[in-house]
C-alpha cells in the first residue's frame, strides 16, 4: 500500500537522491525530476531494487523552464491521480562577491534558487489548490536567516527569499494545504564535495536527510536540520549583531 505520493526536484543528487531514498523506505511513491536523467534512471532502478512494490516516476526538468515545470507536474499529477507532497528542492550553490565581475554566477543562483522555486511553487500550489489538500516542502538553507558575506551573499538572499514565499503562503492558510521550511545546516552533497576546508558540523548525507525527511514526516512548519547543532546556531544567527554572524557559517 502506498502511503501518498511526493515529487522531489532536484533528485538526481545530493539531499534530493538521499530523499527519494528514505521516502520510498517508509513507503511513498515517487515522481523524480532534474536535468540528469540517466541519474534519475540509475536512481529508480537502485529504489525498485530496495522497494518493487513502489512506483517511481522520472521526468526530465529543467526548472528554470517555466513552462516544463507546469508540465512535468501537471503530468505527475494526471499519471499518479494527485499529488500529496511536493518537494522545491532543485537548488544551485554557485556565487561571487557583489560587484566583483561575476553577475553571471549571481544570476543564475538567483535564477535557480528563487524564480524558478517560485514556479514549482506556483505549479504545486495550482494542483493543491484543485486537490483541496497538500504539503509544499521548500529546502531554504541556514544561511537563509541572515544576510552572509561574500560568496554566499546572494545563495543566502534566494533561500530567505523562498523561506518568505512559503510564510506567505502559510499566513494564507490555504485550506487543506500545509507548508514547510526546512533550513539545512552543512550535509555532504555535491553542491559542497569540492570545498577545500570541511566546514565546521558537515554531516553525512544519510544522517542529515534523515533529519530532513523526519521534519518532513512532521510537517513541521520551520526545522533547522539536523537539529544539533544548528537549533542554537540558528537563534544565535537571527539575533547575534553582524560582526559575529560572519565569524558563525
Ligand atoms: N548540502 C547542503 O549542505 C545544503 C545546505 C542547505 C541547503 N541546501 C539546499 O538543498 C538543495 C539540494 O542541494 P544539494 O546539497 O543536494 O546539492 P546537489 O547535490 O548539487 O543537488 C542539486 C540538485 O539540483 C538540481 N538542479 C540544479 N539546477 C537545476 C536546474 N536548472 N533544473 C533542474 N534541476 C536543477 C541538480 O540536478 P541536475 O543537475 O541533474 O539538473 C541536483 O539534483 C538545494 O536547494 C540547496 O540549496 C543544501
Amino acid at each position: 500500500m502506498s502511503r501518498g505520493t511526493i515529487v522531489i526536484t532536484g533528485a538526481s543528487s545530493g539531499l534530493g537522491a538521499e530523499m527519494a531514498r528514505q521516502f520510498a523506505a517508509l513507503g511513498y511513491d515517487l515522481g523524480l525530476c532534474a536535468r540528469r536523467t540517466e541519474r534519475l534512471d540509475e536512481l529508480r532502478t537502485e529504489i525498485l531494487a530496495a522497494h518493487p512494490e513502489r512506483v517511481v516516476a522520472v521526468k526530465q526538468l529543467d526548472v528554470t523552464d517555466d513552462a516544463a515545470v507546469f508540465t512535468v507536474f501537471d503530468a505527475f499529477a494526471a499519471e499518479f491521480g494527485g499529488i500529496d507532497r511536493v518537494i522545491v528542492n532543485a537548488g544551485l550553490g554557485k556565487g561571487a562577491p557583489l560587484g566583483t565581475g561575476k553577475h553571471a554566477a549571481n544570476r543564475e543562483t538567483a535564477v535557480v534558487n528563487f524564480l524558478a522555486a517560485l514556479a514549482q511553487t506556483e505549479a504545486a500550489m495550482s494542483i493543491f489548490r484543485a486537490q483541496g489538500r497538500g504539503h509544499l516542502v521548500m529546502i531554504s538553507s541556514i544561511s537563509g536567516l541572515r544576510g552572509m558575506p561574500k560568496t554566499l551573499t546572494t545563495y543566502a538572499a534566494t533561500k530567505a527569499g523562498v523561506a518568505a514565499l512559503a510564510e506567505g503562503l502559510r499566513a494564507e492558510a490555504v485550506p487543506g494545504v500545509d507548508v514547510s521550511v526546512i533550513y539545512p545546516g552543512y550535509i555532504r552533497s555535491e553542491m559542497n564535495d569540492r570545498i577545500k576546508h570541511e566546514p565546521k558540523f558537515m554531516v553525512d548525507t544519510e544522517t542529515g536527510v534523515r533529519a530532513m525527511v523526519a521534519a518532513i514526516e512532521k510537517r513541521r512548519a520551520k526545522a533547522y536540520v539536523p537539529d544539533w547543532p544548528w537549533i542554537p546556531i540558528g537563534f544565535a544567527l537571527r539575533t547575534l549583531p553582524l560582526p559575529l554572524v560572519r565569524k558563525l557559517l
